[in-house]
């Protein structure tokens, strides 16, 4: 592999957001491609044992199996940590993998974790479910609220989690004042990025240590494939999370690594538009509905915040329907051109109920506590015309009667 430019700091360090989206990380073969190569292989072979003994041993570079290490998968880790300002990122199968990685490769049994209530049913059932199956406690708290945060700690806290905007109420989390605390205390914090993506938004520039994605969003952002990745320093990724990381196997295939590298080249773009998408749908939405919570709009409680830590809102907001589940299901049915999908980040309005899909598997009381509510929709605003895209809705509002 060449080292050329994509890989040099020196030269990547005076790039901007959209050229290191585009060339970071990248790494040339001997065959020079403009594109990034696709390595599907799950070993490498040594001239020598003694090379694969001294590889194993951690003193010849190179590489030695692709749950450990793979060059394509090498590319996209560069390239998101360049677009994130992060010393190191270690890509993983899932953003559900990156989450599980994120916390127990640092946790163990005594110790105790604060995250925000507001988040994705999954992401809560780590908190809920899995942590306090291994004697880690967890306390949930409204994540909106920063002083909450403070009061939740105890001396065994290690952790803080939570993801801004969350899914699906957007709640909005104070980044830099959440992150102050816990860094007086010597807590951790992980933020959950998945909704705004580095294009948007950077934890790390308001004090978060690690940072981590569903790439599945909008980072592939066309529905293809599923990947995550953990963002944070040198040293913690290697001496904390790697462990972790290649005992347990969590890794991204090559194939899908090399989806999201060519997802990340127009993610600026699409992000940017998506949002500006979003705005002119929500703003439409909130002359014809109850509530609408995205917080582009004025309405938000936490529009400044939100865009002072966010440079444009994002593709995504939920609203309410007003009645209950028939009222929502009967507009998701209505739509004709909005795809009834529980997927976000992609390039097509996809629309869903969490109650009944994406929250289905969290208690009613903590659904009902955090506002997702049987009248709540979540929706993903595409890169279709918003003319149209609002065209659909507002036949679809006429045809339930609104
Ligand atoms: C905020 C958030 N975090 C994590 C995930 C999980 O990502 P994945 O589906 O890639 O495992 C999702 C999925 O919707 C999400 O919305």
């Amino acid at each position: 592999m060449k080292r050329k430019s994509g890989q040099n700091p020196d030269i990547t360090k005076n790039w901007k957001p959209a050229t290191l989206a585009v060339r970071g990380g990248t790494a040339r073969s001997e065959y020079g491609e403009t594109s990034e190569a696709l390595f599907l292989t799950s070993g490498y072979c040594y001239d020598r044992a003694e090379d694969a003994a001294a590889r194993f041993a951690g003193e010849q570079t190179g590489m030695t199996y692709s749950r450990l290490q793979n060059p394509t998968v090498e590319m996209l880790e560069q390239r998101i940590a360049l677009l994130e300002g992060a010393e190191a990122c270690r890509a993983t199968a899932t953003g559900m993998a990156a989450m599980t990685a994120a916390l127990l490769c640092q946790l163990s049994a005594g110790d105790h974790v604060v995250a925000a209530k507001a988040a994705f049913g999954s992401c809560r059932w780590l908190v809920d479910t899995l942590l306090p199956k291994f004697g880690i406690a967890t306390t949930t708290i409204d994540g909106r609220d920063t002083a909450a945060w403070e009061a939740a700690i105890k001396p065994n806290t290690k952790v803080f989690f939570f993801e801004t905007p969350a899914n699906p109420t957007m709640d909005v989390v104070d980044i830099a004042a959440v992150c102050a605390i816990a860094k007086a205390r010597g807590i951790t914090t992980v933020v959950d990025n998945a909704f705004a993506s580095p294009a948007l938004q950077r934890p790390m520039e308001y004090g978060a240590d690690v940072v981590a994605y569903s790439a599945t969003k909008m980072m592939d952002g066309q529905g293809r494939v599923l990947a995550g990745a953990i963002c944070g320093t040198r040293d913690w990724i290697d001496s904390v999370l790697l462990p972790f990381h290649r005992n347990t196997g969590p890794t991204l295939s090559a194939f899908n690594a090399w989806v999201v590298l060519k997802g990340l080249e127009t993610l600026d773009l699409r992000i940017r538009r998506q949002s500006e998408n979003a705005l002119k749908v929500a703003r439409f939405l909130e002359g014809r509905l109850p509530k609408v919570n995205y917080p582009g709009l004025e309405s938000h409680p936490q529009h400044k915040l939100a865009m002072r830590q966010m440079e444009a809102a994002g593709p995504i907001f939920s609203l309410y329907v007003g009645g209950g589940r028939a009222e929502a299901h009967g507009l998701l049915n209505a739509l004709e051109l909005v795809d009834i999908s529980n997927n976000i980040g992609d390039s097509r309005s996809l629309m869903t109920h969490p109650a009944s899909t994406t929250h289905y598997g969290m208690a009613e009381e903590a659904r009902l506590e955090v506002g997702i509510t049987e009248d709540m929709l979540r929706l993903n605003v595409g890169l279709e015309d918003p003319d149209d895209v609002i065209a659909d809705f507002d036949q679809a509002l006429r045809a339930i009667g609104r």
